[in-house]
């Protein structure tokens, strides 16, 4: 159980997108935020303690789960990575960050999973987060490792975990499959308060989207936690339309994760 008025809670990756939505949307509910990232976090607020460190100093990340109840972990590789990156940063940094928090006595992990862990189901097929994981990239497979060491920890520390399974995080919906897709910054702080509050859930894996009209995805979990996304990215297609983005035309992709994660891997002769 996690207490908003008592406990701390840790956000790594704070000073990217999701961070970013999520100190707005915790601000009110969550008095005692802790921040980590690798670069400076902007304009910290009175419920906010900032920590500048690289994931990949161990030191640090035991040193900052001290009195921490619970961790949300967003630390990603950017949009531009190299294979180098992904295993620095989205395995042996995930295997840190949560091995530090198992170490420091938290009780809950929030994790920043994605839906190229489930990208190369085919669009038609209504996926849940029952099925068995099908990753479209070397991403989505590092994605569902997470998940697996948070299997682990359930099983073997009793440390409860929320893996979210992010559609496409931005401020507004971009384009045709963001209209299926689309997590709005006020809907990924709902999910995490949801996560954050819930007296025990286990070991989830929940999808991360908003109550979009085109939604191709099932998910009792969303009852099961409590999350309640209030945004809808239909409210958004006018705008996208006149963009020039084609929303009444057929689907445009043939999978779940869509465009498919950079594959820094070598091409086969
Ligand atoms: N944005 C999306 O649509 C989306 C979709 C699915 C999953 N996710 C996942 O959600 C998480 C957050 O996404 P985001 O959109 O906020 O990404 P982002 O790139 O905006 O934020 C990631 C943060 O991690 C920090 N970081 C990177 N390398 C680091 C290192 N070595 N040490 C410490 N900090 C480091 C960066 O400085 C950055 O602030 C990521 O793990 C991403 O894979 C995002």
């Amino acid at each position: 159980m996690i207490d908003p008025t008592k406990d701390r809670v840790l956000i790594t990756g704070a000073a990217g997108a999701i961070g970013t939505a999520l100190r707005q949307g915790l601000r009110t509910g969550w008095p005692r935020l802790r921040l980590t990232d690798a670069r400076p976090i902007q304009n910290p607020t009175n419920n906010e303690e900032c920590i500048v460190a690289d994931v990949g100093d161990r030191a640090a990340l035991e040193r900052m789960m001290e009195g921490v109840s619970a961790v949300v972990h967003l630390t990603g590789a950017g949009a531009d990575y190299s294979l180098e990156d992904l295993f620095r940063i989205n395995v042996r940094g995930v295997f840190d960050v949560f091995e530090a928090a198992r170490l420091g006595g938290v009780q809950r992990i929030i994790y920043a999973s994605s839906n190229h862990a489930f990208g190369c189901y085919p669009i038609e097929e209504r996926v849940s987060p029952d099925m068995p994981p099908r990753p479209d990239s070397l991403y989505g497979a590092f994605k569902v490792y997470g998940e697996a060491i948070l299997r682990t920890y359930f099983d073997r520390h009793e440390i409860r975990s929320v893996s979210m399974r992010i559609g496409t995080y931005r401020t507004l919906p971009i384009d045709q499959r963001s209209l299926a897709t689309w997590l709005s910054p006020g809907d990924v702080a709902r999910l995490v308060d949801a996560s954050l509050r819930h007296p025990d859930p286990g070991c989830s894996i929940v999808n991360g989207y908003s109550a979009n009209t085109r939604i191709k995805a099932s998910d009792h979990n969303w009852d099961f936690l409590g999350y309640e996304p209030k945004d809808n990215a239909e409210d958004h297609i006018e705008m996208l339309r006149a963009k020039g983005v084609d929303v009444d035309g057929p689907w445009e992709w043939p999978e779940h994760g869509g465009s498919h994660a950079q594959a820094p891997e070598r091409r086969a002769r």
